[in-house]
């Protein structure tokens, strides 16, 4: 149920006229701690100040837009008018961290014509949460500015100060980057590429152009987030600092002729979002960019399931088996995958994912080959019609996957059919993927066709009642509210890069990932590696997972996500059946979360309550670093008893020398309680509490 209270003034009279014809109007959040200020000037600039707690955070920073046809820039502009209101309502998402969320705001709309010609119309619209602020471009249907092609958004986020940062490099087609931490002034997207050699794929923009969720603390402690929300019909933004005023500018991922966006009025861009509070459990549990996008359009939601599966995945990634029919290492075969089927009905998983599984693998990596893969003919050895009706009788969906190999438009010319077959075979969540560079126009991953595309797969998929997660994506920016079918995306480094040869990972990762990528949506991680050195099957492998194997465990808490994958294949985990345990045991959807502490680069600590139960989860990780940590169990409910399942590095533990040793301890507990936690270097600790 929605309640909203929505009230509109007009707030003209309370302009303050300078010296300058400038114009001043200002809104604040309802706890009046952020204040969004704009400012106009008379046929000059139009620029929005943001502070928090009385300190300014953005300074002045303009808006506006370089446009190819018509061939105008858009900065210099007359004011026409404001309007306020505000909302403060609840609504309660299909699926979540939570079961119900609060979104309120205060709205300014600032009304501007062009300075040169008074019917190009433009309209920018200010909301201020409690957390943060987002704004968006408007071109209202009256613009004289009718067809448009945009060249350059000039939006522009001025700090205030050489703040630390979290960032990766700006990249047109991949976010699978390490984050680097450095002062703003210390940005080098170009030397960081370098060292990334093997991401085939790199588009880098520039040495000053990193990408967003950009995560930022001040020297005062004050941790400010920069991202986008409702990225619909408009390429992605990545942001280009001017080291001497620590001035981002946006800066969008072209097309394969170099336009950025195709428009037609009326049309609003996404918003463009900055996250800020002096407490960075705040910044975690922040639903300002979810508040922006759009409720669902999905009415019919009964089929939406959040769900944990297993995979015949991991095994061809560490080479024991292949995607493609050759030899006899193939690794989807009927048998095979009955016995990962078997697995998941023991074990309680909803699903087994099953890559390699239809003809095109010879040949799909780096050809450009337009139409690998079809979507709809399985190996000769894969007998699908007999594996459906196994996995049926065992009450186990079969995943399907849809490598695209980034022939976005041939997988579009299959939708129907790929999807029909899906049904057929009783299949009803799809992972898709967009490996290589997009073909046939050679567009970029994060360009305006391929962010329609994203969306066609949403909706042509709800079509047949089918749920995605996506591959190789644009970085989400929370049209989960809008679709909740589209269940998870990759679009970062995930835990499968471990096994990446002069890639991998770093403890710290997971530390930095809620903070950047996740601020956008869940993420499909792949948590729940068991066995750390990767030479299993492949003794010329050097490549180790880099965490301790509690700290596996942990990441069902602390890394969000609605669909999540037990990463490793059954001979592994049946090693530590006790361990395993937790990860059966763990949901995925929730009533509510807190961030019980954290710190970007170094610890988070989440305690989430299992979504219609009573039993709350914790999970705590830590860097490189070792930490001791008490952990008061407030949260728990008044005058209840909970078995405690505590899954905890052991003493001597360590993500490089000893990542498998670890203990698990039980005791109940009460509200009144607190925990001591040891976590490795590297490591983390699980914790199940059963309300007895
Ligand atoms: C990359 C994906 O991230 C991975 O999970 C998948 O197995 C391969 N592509 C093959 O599609
Ligand atoms: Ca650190």
């Amino acid at each position: 149920m929605i309640t909203s209270k929505i009230t509109l003034s007009l707030v003209f009279s309370c302009f303050c006229m300078t010296l300058f014809a400038q114009k001043n109007t200002s809104i604040s959040s309802p706890n009046k701690q952020i204040t969004l200020k704009v400012i106009s000037v008379e046929n000059g600039n139009l620029s929005y100040q943001v502070s928090y707690k009385n300190k300014t955070i953005i300074e002045p920073s303009t808006l506006g837009f370089v446009l190819k046809r018509p061939e105008i820039i858009l900065n210099k502009f007359q004011l026409v008018g404001v309007d306020s209101s505000s909302v403060d309502e609840t609504w309660k998402p299909v699926w979540g961290e939570v079961s119900s969320i609060r979104n309120n705001y205060k709205q300014l709309i600032v009304k501007v014509k062009d300075k040169s010609k008074a019917d190009n119309l433009l309209n920018i619209i200010f909301r201020v949460f409690d957390d943060g602020v987002g704004f968006r471009y408007d071109f209202p249907q009256e613009s004289a500015i009718k067809h448009f092609i945009v060249k350059d958004e000039l939006t522009q986020f001025n700090l205030a100060g050489n703040h630390k940062t979290f960032w990766i490099p700006g990249d047109y087609d991949t976010n699978e980057y390490l984050y680097n931490t450095t002062k703003l002034s210390e940005i080098d997207a170009i030397k960081a590429a370098k060292k990334e050699t093997d991401i085939a794929l790199q588009a880098i923009i520039g040495a000053n152009t990193v990408q967003t969720p950009l995560m930022m603390k001040t020297d005062e402690g004050v941790y400010i987030n920069i991202h986008e929300a409702a990225l619909l019909n408009y390429p992605a933004m990545n942001i280009t600092l001017d080291k001497a005023t620590f001035t981002f500018t946006s800066h969008l991922v072209p097309d394969a002729v170099g336009n950025k966006a195709y428009l037609q009025a009326p049309f609003q861009t996404p918003w463009r979002t900055i996250v800020v509070s002096d407490k960075a459990t705040e910044i975690l549990s922040s639903k300002t960019v979810l508040n922006l996008n759009e409720p669902s359009k999905i009415t019919d939601v009964s089929w939406i399931k959040p769900q944990k599966f297993i995979g015949m995945w991991w095994e061809m990634h560490v080479g024991k088996s292949n995607w493609f029919l050759q030899g006899n290492k193939h690794g989807a075969n009927t048998e095979n995958v009955k016995k990962y089927i078997d697995y998941a009905a023991k074990h309680g998983f909803d699903g087994v994912l099953v890559e390699g599984w239809n003809e095109g693998w010879e040949d799909w990596f780096g050809n450009w080959k337009e139409n690998v893969f079809d979507f709809v003919t399985p190996y000769s050895d894969y007998n699908i019609e007999a594996l459906t009706a196994y996995a049926k009788s065992k009450g186990v969906r079969i995943i399907m996957h849809h490598e695209t190999s980034g022939s976005a438009t041939n997988y579009e010319r299959h939708f129907d059919k790929a999807y029909q077959f899906m049904k057929d075979h009783n299949m009803n969540t799809v992972k898709t993927g967009y490996v290589g560079r997009i073909i046939p126009r050679g567009e970029h991953h994060d360009s305006q066709w391929m962010v329609n595309h994203y969306q066609r797969v949403a909706e042509k998929a709800a079509e047949y009642k089918i749920m995605v997660e996506a591959h190789e994506p644009v970085h989400p920016t929370g049209l989960h509210r809008t679709y909740p079918n589209w269940l998870a995306n990759e679009a970062a480094r995930g835990n499968e890069f471990n096994n990446a040869p002069n890639l991998g990972l770093v403890p710290e990762h997971e530390t930095i990932l809620p903070f950047t990528r996740l601020m956008g949506g869940p993420m499909d991680y792949t948590p729940g590696f068991f066995h750390f050195q990767l030479n299993q099957y492949d003794a010329s492998r050097t490549t180790r997972v880099k965490t301790t194997l509690a700290k596996q465990l942990a990441l069902y808490v602390t890394m969000y996500s609605p669909l999540q994958m037990a990463g490793d294949f059954p001979e592994n985990f049946d090693k530590h059946l006790d361990a395993f345990q937790f990860i059966k045991d763990v949901p995925v959807d929730w009533d509510d979360t807190k961030v019980l502490e954290a710190e970007p680069g170094d610890f988070i600590t989440t305690a989430r309550k299992q979504k219609g139960k009573e039993n709350w989860f914790l999970g705590a990780i830590t860097d490189e670093n070792a930490r001791k940590t008490t952990i008061k169990l407030d949260f728990l409910d008044e005058n209840a008893r909970y078995e405690a399942t505590i899954y905890q590095d052991a003493a001597d533990a360590d993500w490089k020398t000893n990542p498998e040793a670890y203990k698990i301890e039980k005791k109940v507990v009460t509200k009144k309680d607190a925990l001591n936690l040891s976590l490795a270097k590297g490591g983390g600790c699980a914790i199940s509490l059963i309300k007895l």
